[in-house]
């Protein structure tokens, strides 16, 4: 897709790293707000060590990332790029005196990848445009100090302090019971809608405004999901860093009306893009991993009854996923890993978050019948020989474990031995008495025209997928 997004564009969910994202697609000065939550825990943090990719019709191609970050070859050539761009003197002076201190190591790595981020961040920010950045308090100092190098000290409008109650095992120091948010605007130009986020006054108050009293830069009431871990906007995507609507939404509705374009680059489990549809902005999110962007498809699917405006029931686009063989193969060269998380997505699975040293992937199809769980194992393979001798181990593990069938993904095209081979195997019987073959092969092209398992409909993954992911 070699568009370039804009204020015109359908709503989109992309799969893609943020920054190739949006240097590649999204239109300078076309964003009014940006409301985002990059990944910040230290435990955490995503390696961008894998090399960037080139491939045409591959954005779903990015570099993998695990969860510490580390100085490498990606990091000194983005530190290269910042150095040799034209503005952003300070924000090089910055940089280059935090290497001095801490060395070339994981955190400043970090710094230069967020650095370039928020460039290109403030690229696609229409010069009436916002950013909000959720950030963790251990980081909130040296994010500031880069945000107020890329963005300006002039334009620096809060740090806001969302705070939550919950238990906590300090015993050292305060329970650490608040997060940052840091906003910035573009220009002096943004506005701020106080108005549209009023909150009720307190007991006793004299009420001077029907709209209520002006939000401090303080929120308490917003409940984290530690505390509110029941609710039912918790329970349908459990993720522990996804954060409340009612937070973002006070956010979206300080600095944009009715029709503007939101961007979240880190969408997760895609709170950005759901409450922007339910209070009639356009969005565009980018997440780089396919969980999430599945996760997020989930969401808006399960929410949308009751909360989203569904015009002919797509609201979104999604774009950055292998849309043809090639892409797929080139996916699959680049990270087998996610290629394989990719494919199982796909056809309703949830991959297991434990890879094979082959570099295949498995995972595993629920459904339910006569009101039990049944699993089906599923296996996900880029190789190019041995398919038949990993379906035969497909199918002894159908036979062994407690599940009722097997699901082989390849990118190769089956042989007629291995069509052979899985129909062999009998059927899967359900109380109806539909016959459902035991072991079905499924291949990327079947993918590609949307094939389905052939087994009752999955249940979906929520539950497990999300619990697992962080
Ligand atoms: C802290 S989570 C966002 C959670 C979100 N606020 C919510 O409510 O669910 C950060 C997200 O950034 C994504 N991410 C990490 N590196 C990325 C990259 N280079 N490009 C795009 N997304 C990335 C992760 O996959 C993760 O979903």
């Amino acid at each position: 897709m070699e568009q370039k997004l804009g204020e015109k564009e359908k709503n989109k969910l992309i799969y893609g790293d943020s920054l190739n994202v949006m240097r590649k697609y999204i239109r300078s000065g076309t964003i009014d707000a940006i409301i985002t939550d990059p990944p910040w825990n230290e435990k955490k943090m995503f390696n961008i060590t894998v090399k960037e990719s080139n491939g045409e019709n591959s954005m779903a191609q990015m570099r993998a990332y695990d969860d510490t970050w580390s100085w490498s070859g990606y990091a000194e050539k983005k530190y290269d790029e910042i150095m040799n761009m034209q503005s952003y003197s300070k924000l090089k002076d910055l940089l280059t005196a935090l290497i001095s201190i801490y060395g070339k190591c994981g955190f400043t790595a970090y710094m230069i990848w967020i650095s370039i981020n928020f460039v290109e961040c403030k690229r696609v920010l229409k010069d009436t445009g916002s950013i909000y950045v959720h950030c963790d308090p251990k980081i909130s100092s040296q994010i500031y100090l880069i945000m107020e190098q890329v963005f300006g000290r002039n334009n620096f409008r809060n740090s806001i302090s969302w705070c939550y109650k919950g238990a906590s095992e300090a015993k050292m120091c305060f329970p650490r019971k608040h997060d940052i948010i840091l906003f910035f605007s573009k220009s002096p130009k943004a506005p701020f809608y106080c108005d549209s986020i009023r909150v009720p006054y307190k007991k006793g108050v004299k009420e001077s405004n029907p709209l209520g009293t002006k939000c401090l830069d303080w929120f308490s009431d917003i409940p984290s999901f530690m505390n509110a871990s029941r609710s039912r906007e918790y329970c349908l995507v459990k993720s522990r860093t996804k954060k409340p609507l009612k937070l973002v939404k006070r956010l979206i509705q300080s600095v944009t009306n009715v029709g503007d374009l939101v961007l979240d680059p880190f969408v997760g489990s895609g709170t950005t893009v759901l409450a922007s549809e339910i209070l009639g902005r356009k969005w565009i999110g980018i997440d780089v991993s396919y969980f999430q962007i599945r996760k997020t498809m989930d969401r808006i699917r399960l929410e949308s009854s009751d909360i989203i405006n569904v015009e002919g029931n797509k609201i979104y686009e999604v774009f950055g996923e292998p849309e043809s063989i090639e892409a797929a193969k080139h996916l699959a060269k680049k990270n087998r890993h996610k290629f394989g998380d990719w494919c199982i997505l796909k056809i309703g699975g949830t991959p297991n978050i434990k890879k094979s040293g082959d570099g295949g992937v498995d995972g595993d199809y629920r459904f339910i019948d006569d009101k039990e769980y049944k699993k089906v194992k599923i296996q996900a393979t880029s190789l190019q020989s041995g398919l038949a001798t990993k379906l035969r181990d497909l199918c002894g593990i159908v036979d062994g474990e407690n599940v009722v069938g097997g699901i082989f993904i390849t990118l190769k095209e089956p042989s007629k031995q291995m069509i052979t081979e899985a129909s062999s195997h009998g059927f899967y019987v359900d109380k109806f008495g539909t016959h459902y073959p035991k072991i079905q092969i499924i291949s990327v092209k079947d993918i590609l025209n949307h094939k389905k398992p052939n087994f009752p409909t999955c249940v979906h993954i929520e539950d497990k997928l999300v619990e697992t992911w962080f």
